[in-house]
């Protein structure tokens, strides 16, 4: 009975062996994996502040708020915000000897529980604000605005060069 048992599991092992194995190439990232992760990041990061822009100008009574708008890129700045931050493979930093240009400081691999803790307060605080978006409050929606925007500046502060 035990026998048998431990033989029939000998296939699952192997497979975990494996799937070890690949996970461990993938991270161990190439010099184009590397410049093609810090380029990924960096759309991204752009795609965010394309949508956060227009929210920030209604916020700020700098543009005519507009709900449907004001919804939309609300909705798609949540569904942007969990993307960035896979992009920050291990050697992608600063001074990290990739040679592309980077403003991610080394503070990150420092203190990547920190960036992390930053990172996943935004992808919470977008998604207050996609579903304050779907209702009629208006001074909640501006003031969830600048909460995202306070988050993302407090991780600039701290892990992106001036
Ligand atoms: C957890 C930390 C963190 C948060 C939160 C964060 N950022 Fe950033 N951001 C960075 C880092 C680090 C860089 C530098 C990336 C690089 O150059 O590789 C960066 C770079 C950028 C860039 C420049 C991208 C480029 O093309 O070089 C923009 C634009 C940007 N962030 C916008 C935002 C916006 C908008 C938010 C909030 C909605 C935000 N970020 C939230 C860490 C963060």
């Amino acid at each position: 009975m035990t026998v048998i048992r431990r033989i029939s599991r000998v296939p699952n092992l192997l497979v975990l062996a494996l799937a070890g194995a690949s996970f461990f190439t993938w991270t161990t990232a190439s010099a184009d994996d590397i410049e093609d992760a810090i380029e990924y990041r960096q759309d991204a990061l752009g795609v965010m502040a394309w949508q956060i822009g227009p929210l920030g100008q209604m916020a700020q009574g700098k543009r005519e708020f507009d709900a449907e708008i004001f919804a939309q890129r609300a909705a798609n700045l949540a569904a942007v915000a969990p993307l960035p931050w896979e992009g920050f493979v291990e050697g992608s930093l600063q001074n990290d000897d990739h040679g592309a240009e980077t403003d991610a400081l080394p503070a990150i691999a420092d203190d990547r529980a920190d960036f992390d803790e930053r990172n996943q307060a935004l992808v919470k605080e977008t998604a207050t604000l996609a579903e304050l978006a779907r209702g009629e409050d208006r001074d909640a929606m501006f003031e969830q605005v600048a909460k995202v925007g306070n988050t993302c500046k407090g991780c600039h502060d701290n892990f992106r060069a001036e």
